[in-house]
């Protein structure tokens, strides 16, 4: 007969005890798991003092720089983790991935996020993912068109990894990304030169149709916004291998039916109307249409989106990097201004900085206000997220990489409830079961039944769930197991029978 013991926590106490430690460059510790073998999701450094942070989960895409060596590219996929760093869901670990996060689509709360081939100059080729609660894909937005690249290769799917925000309308806004030639005389450079034209799509999701299409350069707006000058840092020299990437836009939202357009290269945001006129534009060096308190308030900005647009104010939030990679000179904050419509002022709200730990990020970056008030912030190519309260003090730090090697383009904290439509995973070694379901987020309970046979198998005890994957010692060697997930006395759902020698 078989019987059980107590169930062991070892595993877990592992992943999470582990000492957090870089002893060599890139080398990031990860976790690993028996049930699901692919998986190396980071070991986070965590800090937090005795503030409220706010509920959810963490949602992020840690991937590597292509400098990066090999031990700190196991950790590239999107994943969603618990601040306490237990993994939920890890996404597959075939492309790279950007931009997980919960939209609401026709009411209903969905999981959307891009994957792709990046590309050399900080841009991508791919498609946009959306996933319902049970993880089943249920729409895939993939644009297609007469794109030319700067190395002449063709992708089967031209959306950008900037980008993919639903609308209220059903419509989702994706950038994307054109070699074309351009004149940049006035800017001192060859009148037959090449540009990235960055520009968005507005797709309808059920039909795949492109709705609208806005393009900074087909809508004339002057090179000379441009502070990553010609030919300057890595934006490119304008030739058809390197175009100058003179605009590079990174965050598009659509409010009622306006459109908020973030350029990181112009260090400004725009405000269109529904049909891509320009109504206004706030520079974060000289204001553009608006008087800032500061000059150089904002640069190399990401993630920028507006609240409570009136026809005489906006809140804006932005990831305010201040550097870029041939830049790099000034620390990096949230910032959340307060825009006067009428007058054309801009009053600083909140900088979110830890005098702690200055954190120069050269790229990428994110800005997510929380439901309790909190701020989450995202440092992209830092790889850090750190969550302040109302009064702009640090309240949580999570660190899941070295510094420049590891990012995450973007990183959020969401409520998000799902059951996924595949059964949990369980395999046996020796006198051990081992269970996980990758992304459940509401199992309490695991079950645990084995056998000399498939038929015959009987209960053999229940566990607390305690992190992603939980492991089960037996008194006895089961020929046969197989695991069920509860949450409370609910039966979420059935491994499938395997044998005991199957880990
Ligand atoms: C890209 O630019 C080329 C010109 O270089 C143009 O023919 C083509 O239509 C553009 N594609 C898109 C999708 O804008
Ligand atoms: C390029 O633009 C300049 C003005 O900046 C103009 O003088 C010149 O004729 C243009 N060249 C071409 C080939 O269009
Ligand atoms: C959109 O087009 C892509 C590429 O053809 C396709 O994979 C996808 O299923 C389409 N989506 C819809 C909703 O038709
Ligand atoms: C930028 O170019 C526009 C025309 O494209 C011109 O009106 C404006 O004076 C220029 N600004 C500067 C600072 O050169
Ligand atoms: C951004 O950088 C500039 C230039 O170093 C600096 O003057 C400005 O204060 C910085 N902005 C913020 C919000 O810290
Ligand atoms: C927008 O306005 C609502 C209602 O006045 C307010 O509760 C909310 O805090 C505002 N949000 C922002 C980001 O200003
Ligand atoms: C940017 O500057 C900071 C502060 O000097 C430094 O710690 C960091 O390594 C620099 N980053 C890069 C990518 O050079």
């Amino acid at each position: 007969m078989i019987s059980f013991t107590s169930p062991t926590t070892s595993l877990v106490l592992l992943a999470i005890g582990s000492a957090y430690a870089t002893t060599e460059a890139g080398k990031w510790p990860y976790q690993t798991f028996v049930t699901e073998p692919d998986f190396h999701p980071p070991i986070f450094d965590i800090e937090k003092n005795e503030e409220a942070i706010a509920e959810g989960l963490i949602l992020f895409t840690p991937s590597t720089e292509s400098r990066a060596n090999i031990a700190a590219k196991e950790l590239a996929s999107a994943m969603i983790m618990t601040d306490d760093g237990e993994l939920v869901w890890n996404g597959d670990t075939a492309k790279p991935q950007t931009n997980l996060f919960v939209q609401q689509l026709d009411g209903r709360p969905v999981l959307s996020h891009w994957r792709g081939t990046g590309s050399n100059t900080g841009h991508g080729y791919g498609s946009t993912t959306i996933v319902d609660d049970t993880y089943s894909a249920i729409y895939e937005i993939c644009l297609q068109g007469d794109f030319v690249t700067s190395d002449g290769t063709s992708h089967d799917c031209y959306n950008d990894l900037h980008e993919s925000f639903i609308t209220d309308e059903g419509t989702i806004l994706v950038t994307a990304v054109n070699a074309t030639t351009a004149n940049l005389t006035s800017v001192g450079g060859p009148p037959d030169g090449w540009i990235w034209d960055t520009m968005f799509y507005e797709i309808d999701v059920k039909t795949n149709e492109t709705v609208f299409r806005w393009s900074p350069y087909e809508a004339g707006i002057s090179f000379n916004q441009s502070k990553a000058t010609f030919s300057s840092g890595d934006a490119g020299d304008g030739t058809k291998g390197t175009p100058w990437d003179w605009f590079h836009m990174n965050a598009v939202q659509r409010i009622g039916n306006k459109y908020l357009v973030n350029s990181r290269h112009t260090w400004s945001t725009y405000l269109l109307d529904s049909k891509g006129g320009i109504e206004w534009r706030i520079d974060g060096g000289d204001g553009g249409d608006f008087v800032l308190p500061f000059a150089d308030l904002f640069r190399w900005q990401h993630h920028a989106r507006g609240y409570n647009l009136t026809d005489s104010s906006v809140e804006i939030h932005w990831f305010n990097n201040n550097n870029t990679n041939w830049d790099n000179t000034t620390t990096t904050s949230g910032l959340k201004l307060s825009l006067d419509l009428k007058e054309k002022t801009a009053t600083l709200l909140e900088v979110f900085e830890d005098p702690t730990d200055p954190i120069y990020t050269d790229s990428q970056g994110s800005f997510w206000p929380l439901p309790n008030g909190n701020t989450l912030i995202g440092y992209g190519s830092i790889p850090k997220i750190k969550e302040f309260g109302p009064d702009g003090n640090p309240r949580m730090t999570l660190t899941f990489g070295e510094n420049d090697l590891v990012m995450s383009y973007r990183s959020y904290r969401q409520i998000w409830h799902a059951t996924p439509h595949y059964p949990p995973k369980a395999c046996g070694s020796d006198k051990v079961v081992y269970m996980s379901w990758n992304g459940a987020t509401d199992v309490t309970d695991w079950v645990v039944y084995g056998g000399s046979s498939r038929e015959s198998l009987s209960q053999l005890g229940k566990v607390a769930k305690d992190g992603f994957e939980n492991s089960f010692n037996l008194e006895s060697f089961a020929a046969y197991v197989r695991v069920e997930a509860y949450d409370g006395s609910k039966l979420l759902g059935k491994s499938d029978v395997v044998t005991g020698e199957s880990c």
